[in-house]
């Protein structure tokens, strides 16, 4: 059977940054199925040969030294435009002819991508539902939605309604692109096909996890988006709690679309509920200094820019357990880490009895390089039994020689197309995620909030969450890219 992606949004930033190329990655790899067909559908005017050409620059320069024209050649002529207003029923008619025209009424899988507006999304749908083109009589049909998904759980459980409206949930592949990165799906890789992590993995020998998506750069220009979205929904309610499901699920019995999403939607369930005072005690919210300052914020803004969370999960495995979530803008450094801190020893009969060892740490790096960094203690040569923390590290781009890694994007098209959703959210999990942020939102816009606190940029956020660790006796793992 062929395959038809439709790209709605096709002039935005999103398909010519991250989804043609990753198209034409996967088509120059001889991975994208063949008689793939790519249709892109905006309102502005383009020719196909327009928007071929103007792909054609936008990719060269995506793809980077991978790029050929050869390949792009045989690429580009599958690839069309059709102008059309996701406002407009009309447009869908005409977009239905135009694919029963190119597909010449052969049996074709499609794959709607929603790369437009969130407040789109569910017109989208509506409108492809009432031109027929949801219908699976001529093959299967399938829609990837990009975040945000809602900015709350109403949002969330009123966008999920009316997508059920019109397609299933088997069809529906609501994207985080972060499941998409290889350490993310590494994760499952280490600790289940691995017998010396997973006995470790639990509240006998890990003191708590740190998950950290700190971000260098600043709001810039994106008041607009920023200012009502925060850090929380614009990071915690995708990203970080994607990390922390895959970080803290049970194995499942098969690595299948079911069986993954089942054993982190269970994750969710055993959140513990912050309630009364637990708010202003486990989480700390800051705003970098100079953010009244950009372009578009409203005076006065409360919005946050910095959050730390202390998160627990009840279930056998983590009861007790912290979790400590944070992600900041203006931060030291660009990169995402997920920190196993494994427990001390009990007894420390070595060395310099002044230096209290960490105990073992497990570093897995997302971003920007991918890998992974193990912490233990080494005797110092030549020093009697002094020991030192040292440590093995794995660096992915290294395994591969000279290619680069590929882009999220690649996998996670590939995955829509061949009807594998293990790394895409579900409806439920979604629904769960705004469940677990929605009451701390809601918290911090009201007397029991914490104080906004302010911190300078290019440090690792307010001072005092440094203190809210060490008054914990634990400290923030604040170390810049471990594996470069
Ligand atoms: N860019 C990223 O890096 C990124 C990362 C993660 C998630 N996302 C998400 O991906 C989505 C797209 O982001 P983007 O950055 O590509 O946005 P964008 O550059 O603003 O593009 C929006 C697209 O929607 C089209 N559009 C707007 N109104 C339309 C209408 N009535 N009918 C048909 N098309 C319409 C626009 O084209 P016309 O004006 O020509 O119609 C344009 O192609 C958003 O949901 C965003 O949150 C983006």
């Amino acid at each position: 059977m062929s395959n038809t992606i439709v790209i709605f949004g096709a002039s935005g930033d999103l398909t010519s940054r991250k989804l043609i190329p990753a198209l034409y990655q996967l088509h120059a790899k001889g991975r994208l199925p063949k008689n793939t067909r790519i249709v892109g559908v905006s309102r502005s005017p383009f020719e196909h040969d327009e928007w071929r050409t103007s792909l054609r620059e936008t990719t060269s320069k995506f793809a980077g030294k991978s790029f050929s024209s050869e390949k792009w050649d045989t690429f580009a002529p599958n690839v069309y435009y059709q102008s059309g207003d996701i406002k407009d029923a009309a447009s869908f008619k005409t977009l239905a002819e135009f694919l029963n025209e190119i597909e010449e009424g052969k049996s074709t899988g499609r794959v709607y991508y929603l790369s437009t507006m969130p407040q789109l999304y569910a017109t989208a749908v509506d409108q492809l539902g009432a031109a027929g083109l949801a219908c699976e009589d001529n093959g299967t049909r399938r829609v990837i939605i990009e975040k945000p998904f809602g900015t709350d759980l109403a949002t969330a459980q009123a966008l999920n309604a009316s997508i059920h409206n019109v397609f299933g949930e088997e069809q529906i592949y609501r994207i985080d692109h972060y499941l998409g990165k290889e350490t993310v799906q590494n994760i499952f890789a280490l600790r289940f096909a691995n017998s010396i992590f997973e006995p470790l993995w639990n509240r006998n020998y890990v003191d708590h996890i740190q998950i950290t998506v700190a971000e260098e750069v600043v709001i810039g220009r994106r008041a607009g988006y920023y200012d009502t979205s925060g850090i929380l929904r614009d990071m915690f309610q995708n990203h970080i709690l994607q990390l922390m499901m895959i970080t803290a699920m049970e194995p499942p019995a098969r690595y299948d679309g079911t069986m993954v999403r089942d054993e982190k939607v269970k994750v969710l369930h055993a959140m513990r509920k912050m309630t009364g005072g637990d708010f202003a005690s486990q989480t700390v919210r800051g705003q970098y200094k100079g953010y009244l300052d950009e372009e578009g914020v409203p005076p006065g803004s409360q919005t946050a820019t910095y959050a730390a969370l202390k998160l627990y999960c009840d279930n056998w495995r983590w009861r007790g357990v912290p979790f400590y979530l944070r992600s900041g803008k203006g931060m030291s450094c660009r990169t995402t880490q997920i920190v196993i801190q494994f427990k001390n020893v009990p007894h420390m009969m070595f060395g310099d009895k002044s230096r209290v060892p960490m105990g073992n740490r497990l570093v897995m790096q997302v971003q920007p390089a991918e890998g992974i960094q193990l912490h233990f203690e080494t005797k110092v040569p030549d020093a009697g039994m002094k020991t030192r923390t040292s440590h093995l590290d794995f660096n992915f781009q290294d395994s591969i020689g000279g290619d680069s890694l590929p882009d999220a994007y690649q996998r996670l098209l590939l995955d829509a197309v061949q009807g594998d959703a293990s790394l895409f959210a579900r409806g439920d999990e979604v629904e769960l995620a705004w469940g677990i942020i929605d009451p701390i939102i809601e918290a911090w816009n009201s007397p029991a909030a914490p104080p906004l606190l302010q911190y300078e940029t290019g440090l690792w956020g307010p001072p005092e969450a440094s203190q809210w660790m060490f008054d914990q006796n634990r400290e923030w793992f604040d170390v810049c890219p471990v594996i470069r």
